[in-house]
């Protein structure tokens, strides 16, 4: 306890007046405006971007097995929360903090939150949330426009009825992703003469009944780790999760999807039913998109629900510019899009939409306390029970920023994607491994000498069949010591705090079979300029190159073994160590 918190005796009369009213309504502003100052100061500090507190203190802090026994006093909970959280929170709202999806939010979202908290509507009936039910159908229209764009008698006929539903808002992508493959598997195994579905007799059941081994959902190597999740969850299991390789862009390798159709269907001696085949709109590690067209096509011809994991890049819809990346996403089956991303809401909420306003029947639930056969309420098609007001956060922010303002928004991301590209090959120390189209940049911190004796390998492995192995080695014994060099880096920039870009490992690159870790920036945050930009790669490029003082060393031994020729311009550019 902190020193100077008070207990207070427990009081029936106190606790009452916690609940209907605080003690005055003068407290509860009093209150309401200090913790907004609070929350104030914590953005207006330049402190580092983890505050310097060490995860054992953290756990030293947070140490009590006992729950607190008698009540304490409001502000002095307020002022715990201060010192011992909201201190040691991530600034993810720095507009140095350019490594992950959570990015900075607009401060109106934080009145919002307010008053979804305030109102604290239960969305899965009507009788707990009566204009927020309505609320939420009209979001799900607004983005099943954006995506499908179906006639709009189809909007007017569906916005409210109440026997059918457009989409579901679910606490996040993977939920969503959760939901639109628990509809395909129950498309992919419907009730049949003599079998009741899968949703009722289980998979086991279900495959004996199809006579198949089992059932498979079909993604990219970029697929994100929810649908294994949901593979698992829904008796799929992980391992039929297969994954086909990406090309250059990391986008599905169309050629190999075809050709593991083929090997799957029954038809060709395959032993398989595919749920699903789930297409790409925005990969998680490098925001590319897969050729969503070419996927539809191939999975409808074929029988197979089209998922679109649109996570991260749908909200890049509302502009027109990146329309055609999407192109196809408006005939797939169901598609997902979490707001907490690109619509640059707070933590947390995803959707999913589905084309037919038919496919959530699927797995529509009664209960006779509480989601009744014939009501209106929403919870009947929801894979979660209880869910808050949520879609009030992108409902509003789609007034207040509108769809020009998110196109704004967008195009700045753009620019700064562009920007810091531009910036890091001014360097010439740093090495760009993916094309972005979507906001997400991976590169890695490599001296260009280092570099370019990769490129003349190469060049020689290339054109001498008898040195091939030697310099092929060579390579990848290079890719090893900068994997292990930007793993280092990682962990220096991270002490380092001022900024903060993510990390991961990627086999799709210039580089490939080998695997390559990368820094992963993600350039979403509209408060980070260009001159912030400059900021990141001049720290990135000093702390790099001390530390590069550890590995040149191995490198030069590395160098000397495997040989090679060595162009003038690279003995010119060695200078730089
Ligand atoms: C492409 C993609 N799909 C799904 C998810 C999971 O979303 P959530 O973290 O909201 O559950 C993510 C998260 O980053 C993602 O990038």
């Amino acid at each position: 306890m902190h020193a100077g918190t008070k207990r207070i005796e427990s009081n029936f009369e106190y606790l009452r007046k916690l609940f209907i009213m605080p003690d005055s309504p003068d407290k509860f502003i009093e209150f309401g405006i200090e913790l907004l100052e609070m929350i104030h100061v914590f953005f207006q500090k330049e402190a580092g971007i983890h505050s310097s507190i060490t995860l054992p203190q953290l756990s030293g802090i947070f140490d009590q097995t006992a729950i607190p026994e008698s009540p304490m006093l409001i502000k002095d909970v307020l002022s715990e929360i201060k010192s011992k959280i909201i201190d040691h929170s991530v600034k993810v709202g720095s507009p140095c903090y350019i490594g992950h999806m959570t990015s900075a939010i607009p401060y109106f979202m934080i009145l919002i939150e307010m008053i979804i908290a305030a109102l604290n509507q239960n969305q899965v009936k009507i009788e707990t949330a009566k204009a927020s039910s309505f609320v939420e159908r009209e979001l799900l229209a607004w983005l099943h426009r954006l995506v499908f764009n179906r006639r709009d008698s189809f909007y007017e006929r569906h916005i409210h009825n109440p026997g059918v539903a457009l989409g579901n808002v679910t606490s996040d992508g993977t939920i969503g992703n959760l939901t639109a493959l628990f509809v395909a598997r129950e498309k992919a195994l419907p009730p049949d003469d003599g079998f009741a579905g899968a949703r009722a007799e289980g998979m086991a059941k279900a495959l004996q009944h199809y006579g198949v081994k089992r059932a498979v959902v079909i993604v990219s190597a970029r697929g994100h780790y929810s649908i294994r999740k949901a593979a698992n969850i829904l008796g799929i299991g992980e391992e039929n999760v297969i994954t086909i390789s990406v090309d250059s862009g990391n986008r599905m390798d169309i050629r190999k999807l075809r050709k593991r159709l083929r090997v799957l269907d029954p038809r060709y001696g395959g032993d398989s039913r595919v749920i699903a085949i789930v297409g790409i709109a925005g990969t998680t590690e490098t925001g590319n998109i897969d050729r969503l067209d070419v996927m539809e096509e191939i999975a409808h011809e074929a029988g197979v629900h089209f998922h679109v994991d649109a996570s991260w890049g749908g909200p890049a819809l509302l502009a027109e510019e990146y329309r055609g990346l999407f192109r196809g996403i408006e005939k797939a089956d169901s598609v997902t899009i979490d707001a907490h991303k690109l619509l640059y809401c707070p933590m947390s909420m995803g959707m999913v939409l589905f084309r037919s306003e038919k496919d959530l029947n699927a797995i529509k639930h009664s209960s006779q306390y509480i989601i009744r056969r014939n009501s209106v309420d929403t919870g009947r098609f929801t894979v979660e029970g209880s869910r808050s007001f949520t879609c009030l956060k992108p409902w509003a922010s789609l007034k207040i920023i509108g769809r020009e303002g998110y196109g704004l928004l967008f195009r700045q991301a753009r620019r700064n994607t562009d920007i810091f590209k531009k910036i890091l090959e001014k360097y010439g120390n740093f090495e760009c491994l993916n094309h972005p189209e979507l906001f997400i940049l991976t590169y890695r911190f490599i001296p260009v000498d280092v570099k370019e004796r990769l490129l003349c390998w190469n060049r020689e492995a290339a054109a001498s069949a008898e040195k091939r192995k030697t310099f092929e080695k060579g390579i990848a014994r290079v890719n090893r010591l900068m994997n292990a060099f930007t793993v280092k880096l990682h962990k220096e920039l991270r002490r380092d705090d001022s900024t903060f870009v993510s990390r991961t490992t990627l086999e799709s690159t210039r580089y490939r079979p080998h695997h390559i870790v990368v820094l992963r920036a993600v350039l979403i945050n509209p408060l980070t300029t260009g001159q912030y930009l400059e900021e990141i790669a001049a720290t990135q490029n000093r702390i790099a190159l001390q530390l590069w003082q550890e590995f040149a060393p191995a490198y030069g031994r590395m160098a000397e073994e495997v040989g090679g020729s060595i162009p003038y311009q690279m003995l010119e550019s060695c200078r730089i160590l």
